[in-house]
């Protein structure tokens, strides 16, 4: 029992970092800011939005972008502060090992799995649905059944359908390229990834700047059709209104799809051994960039739904869709080409983290250390997990259909800002003398709000992602006390300490306090 408790003291984390077989640390706060970038514009601004707007909530997206916006800025301020303490690889994992104990730790790691590696298959989703849109301009079309999962979840049925397809095909080829980008080497990966960046902002900025001489303000009314809430307690409708499947429907209903659009400027932090001077750019890292998605965002929601009434924006290529519907077909493809480079550099960034936290759990002795632990000899990174991630990936993206990888995604990245909002306000108390680069402001008032709005969007998304999330969670307990619980180093440690010296688990030295 003691051992689900025990804590990674913050000492042996940083103790650790000056040890061999650590990755190389070259990345500089512009670097760190273009990863943030890199991993938040992707699928959730050029797909969902359409989903969004179309579905849930109407022009109020642009709101909904606020609400999300706002969940995302408080996390990240308790993960900012987090990732300054311990700048080491493995992000919300670590922080929960070092606070909450190895059970809880455990529980997150296997969480950021969903967030990452699920959101990788989930985002070359939309890479495909713009390659897809991008060879139509040509006239050119994919074989029917390769363009698209072949199962999809009825809600007004309550259960999964076929879709008559076999499987999205370039989904699976842009993961498989992206796997082999990242077995070469962060520096090369970091540079890609920049150009990637700048090319994306570019587009977005194109988008806005263009689109704002087609909006019809007109389009904006009725600017909430479906309300400006929607939140739903486990399949019963608190607020707002529900669609006839039973998902809630509103302006909130729309921040929790939508909150997908923001997720990975957390990843920053998972970069932190690999940060030059992580205590100061890890923080500005996060915060630019999520500052820098948030008003390009508002910016194109504004477009979109002033450019096309809200029920006829197209749900695969939204943003390229609505330039076609004004009759912009030369920006359509500039669009579309723009969404696919830039969406393929979000899968890039997603899988690049995955592969790290995996990395600092093989590390704990929590997954097998052989395998996952393993730094590739010359190119020093982390090759096994990448392509364990990537062949994953890759799995999910082309069997399963965006809507139901999103969703679970958001709701499983929502539990682990939960977490970290949590531990820092755990860490103030147990810790208040460790040295904090970062303090994120207003403490406790930012870290329980924090808490408060992510369970308000956990809340408003279709109830169904409660029972997935339960069901993955499952999976990993039976992983965990099946494997990681006798593995972990911790253990070892512990049992060595009883067998040598008699001391009982509770007088163990790892059970920091
Ligand atoms: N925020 C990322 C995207 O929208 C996951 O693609």
């Amino acid at each position: 029992m003691a051992q689900i408790f025990t804590r990674k003291p913050l000492e042996l984390l940083l103790k650790e970092m000056a040890g061999d077989h650590r990755l190389r640390r070259v990345l500089g706060p512009i670097q760190l800011t273009s990863l943030g970038v890199g991993a938040i514009i992707g699928t959730g601004i050029f797909v969902l939005t359409g989903v969004a707007a179309h579905e849930r909530a109407g022009p109020a997206m642009i709101l909904s972008f606020v609400v999300a916006g706002f969940a995302c800025a408080l996390a990240a301020l308790c993960y900012a502060e987090f990732a300054s303490m311990a700048p080491v690889a493995g992000s919300a994992y670590t922080y929960a090992y070092a606070t909450l104990g190895e059970l809880l730790a455990w529980i997150i790691g296997w969480d950021l799995v969903l967030e990452y590696a699920v959101t990788a298959g989930a985002v070359a989703h939309g890479a495909s649905h713009y390659f897809q849109d991008l060879i139509g301009i040509f006239n050119l079309r994919l074989p029917d059944g390769l363009t698209d999962a072949p199962f999809d979840y009825n809600a007004a049925l309550g259960k999964f359908v076929s879709t008559g397809r076999l499987l999205d095909l370039p989904a699976m080829v842009i993961v498989g390229a992206v796997t082999v980008v990242l077995v070469i080497g962060i520096r090369e990966s970091a540079s890609f990834n920049t150009a990637m960046v700048i090319l994306k902002v570019a587009i977005v900025i194109f988008v806005i700047a263009v689109g704002v001489f087609y909006i019809n303000t007109a389009n904006w009314h009725p600017f909430a059709p479906y309300g400006y809430t929607g939140i739903n307690f486990f399949g019963n409708t608190l607020l707002g209104q529900a669609d006839k499947g039973g998902q809630p429907l509103g302006m909130l209903a729309g921040a929790a799809i939508i909150f997908f659009a923001y997720i990975g400027f957390d990843s920053v932090s998972t970069h932190s051994e690999e940060a030059r001077r992580p205590e100061r750019d890890v923080p500005v890292g996060i915060i630019a960039s999520l500052l820098i998605c948030t008003a390009l965002y508002m910016g194109v929601g504004a477009v979109l739904t002033g450019m096309v009434p809200y029920n006829t924006i197209d749900i695969n290529a939204p943003v390229s869709g609505a330039f076609k519907q004004v009759g912009l077909t030369w920006a359509q493809l500039v669009i579309s080409a723009g969404a696919l480079i830039g969406i393929t550099s979000v899968v890039l960034v997603t899988m690049l983290s995955q592969a790290r936290i995996l990395l600092a759990m093989a590390r704990d002795g929590l997954l097998p250390t052989n395998f996952f632990g393993e730094v590739h000899p010359k190119f020093r990174t982390p090759w096994k997990s990448t392509i364990v991630t990537g062949v994953f990936a890759a799995l999910l993206s082309s069997l399963l259909p965006l809507r139901l990888l999103s969703d679970l995604v958001n709701i499983g990245t929502l539990l682990a800002f939960v977490i970290v909002c949590s531990a820092v306000l755990i860490m103030r108390r147990t810790h208040p003398d460790v040295p904090r680069p970062f303090r994120a402001p207003l403490v406790p008032l930012v870290p329980i709000v924090g808490i408060l709005t992510c369970l308000l969007l956990m809340f408003s998304l279709p109830p169904e992602n409660w029972l997935r999330l339960g069901g993955w969670l499952l999976i990993g307990f039976v992983i965990y006390f099946g494997y990681g619980r006798k593995h972990s180093v911790m253990s070892r440690f512990l049992r060595e300490e009883i067998t040598e010296h008699g001391v009982s688990p509770a007088g163990a030295p790892v059970t920091e306090n």
